[in-house]
């Protein structure tokens, strides 16, 4: 007679031996870096539990408006700090990607523990899988994971990967996701308007399989800044579809639909901000200017160039386009989500609250048939090529001096990757 006790046993160690495997093959994205500068990058988080919007950003130290505007989430529905956001919602969490012992990781972030906390819990649910109970046993030294001091401060690193700000040589920012248990490489490359190619080519994948709790490195197409070094929103690059905010809640920048290239104008928010009005202009930071002539359309803009020193840099630029456009598109915004519809943070629809007047930021074209306070092309220089005429911190020399060692450098990391 069979032993009852056999088949329990033999789950309980087949189960085992599972549970160890996947974590042993648990895989996630390494970049390798060498200097210290940090880049901006994305976490895939999903809610373990209700939480509000200022309980999200406290477990990742990220500013609320940052996080709502990543997730174009409407900023200026009342109190929305305190939104409670379902259970099983998914958010991108913009994050600040360092270089640590030679690889890209995030270790800004810090849990306080609570009572009845285990490190998988903290782990596994509150961090949704983008860390390893290993990987906080380590990077805090704790000698006895059954022990956990309530009110304890933990480092929780975090997986990012910047790879330049670029995929395929255009802007791009990287979203660490954790792969679930319905996900196949095709539904995520479909779902980010990626390629399976290029998904295994980020994440120097051998074949197509990817395992429950895998993180890939998903590249999100983005509109890139190029604010001087010195500048401390150096590197603001934001995904298509979503907004960031920047120079101390005093400017909003945009990322398409119409095309990829970066619009940033003042904030709606209430805050007190240094000028952001062009020199020698009566253009604000945003504001454009379109005139056609025989030649085209001669646009003046007046633009956001970074945050220093804690003022706004602002620069006017020309350009001379075949033809005047309409006015500039934004990424339709969502109300703050009650509930969670499948894959709607993935493929948000324009919401119906935009035509009913909510307050999306507005962009003016000044209607100019007369004489032009500026007016210059860019001789011989490739049609559409902004001209930089009044620009008191930006330094172009410099600015492409940068450019030309990122570029060196990011040779010499994809040589090395
Ligand atoms: C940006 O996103 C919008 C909306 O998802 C899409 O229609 C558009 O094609 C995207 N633009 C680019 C250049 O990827
Ligand atoms: C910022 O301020 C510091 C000290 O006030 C100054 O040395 C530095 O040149 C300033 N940087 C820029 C870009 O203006
Ligand atoms: C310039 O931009 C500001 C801020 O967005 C806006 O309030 C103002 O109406 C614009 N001015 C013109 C002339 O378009
Ligand atoms: C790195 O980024 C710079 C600026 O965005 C770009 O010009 C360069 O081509 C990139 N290098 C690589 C290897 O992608």
């Amino acid at each position: 007679m069979p032993n009852p006790e056999t088949p329990s046993f033999f789950t309980f160690l087949v189960l085992t031996v599972l549970a160890a495997a996947a974590l042993v093959t648990s895989k996630s994205t390494i970049e390798p870096c060498s200097n210290s500068d940090s880049c901006n990058a994305m976490l895939g988080y999903t809610l373990y539990t209700d939480l509000k919007v200022s309980e999200v950003a406290s477990l990742f130290q990220v500013d609320p408006i940052a996080l709502l505007l990543a997730n174009a989430i409407d900023i200026s529905y009342p109190d929305v700090e305190n939104h409670i956001l379902p259970s099983q919602l998914f958010l991108k969490i913009p994050i600040s990607c360092s270089c640590v012992d030679g690889i890209r990781k995030s270790v800004s972030t810090h849990y306080k523990t609570r009572p009845s906390d285990t490190l998988s819990f903290i782990a596994d649910s509150i961090y949704s899988g983008l860390v390893s109970s290993d990987q906080i046993r380590e990077a805090n030294s704790i000698s006895d994971p059954s022990v956990l001091d309530v009110g304890k401060s933990l480092t929780v690193p975090l997986p990012c990967t910047c790879f330049n700000g670029t995929d395929n040589g255009l802007p791009a920012v990287y979203l660490s996701y954790v792969v679930s248990d319905v996900d196949t490489l095709a539904g995520i490359a479909g779902r980010y308007s990626t390629t399976i190619t290029d998904l295994m080519n980020v994440n120097a994948m051998g074949g197509t399989t990817i395992a429950v709790g895998d993180i890939l490195a998903v590249p999100l197409p983005a509109c890139a800044s190029s604010f001087p070094r010195y500048a401390s929103d150096f590197g603001l690059i934001v995904p298509n579809g979503s907004y960031a905010i920047t120079a101390s809640h005093c400017v909003q920048c945009s990322c398409g639909p119409g095309n990829l290239n970066l619009y940033c104008m003042p904030s709606s928010l209430a805050v007190s901000c240094s000028s952001m009005q062009c020199r020698s202009s009566n253009l604000m930071v945003g504001n454009v200017t379109m005139q056609q002539s025989s030649a085209g359309c001669n646009v003046i803009s007046c633009k956001y160039g970074g945050f220093v020193n804690g003022s706004i840099v602002t620069a006017l630029t020309t350009s001379l386009q075949p033809r005047c456009t309409g006015t500039q598109l934004f990424p339709p915004l969502i109300a703050p989500p009650n509930t969670v519809k499948k894959d709607s943070m993935f493929a948000p629809a324009p919401s119906p609250l935009l035509s009913a007047g909510s307050p999306s930021p507005t962009y003016s074209v000044i209607p100019s048939t007369g004489s032009s306070p500026v007016s210059t092309t860019t001789a011989g220089g490739p049609t559409g090529s902004p001209a930089s005429v009044a620009c008191p911190v930006l330094n172009p020399g410099t600015t492409s001096l940068t450019m030309v060692m990122l570029f060196l450098l990011g040779k010499v990391m994809a040589t090395m990757f």
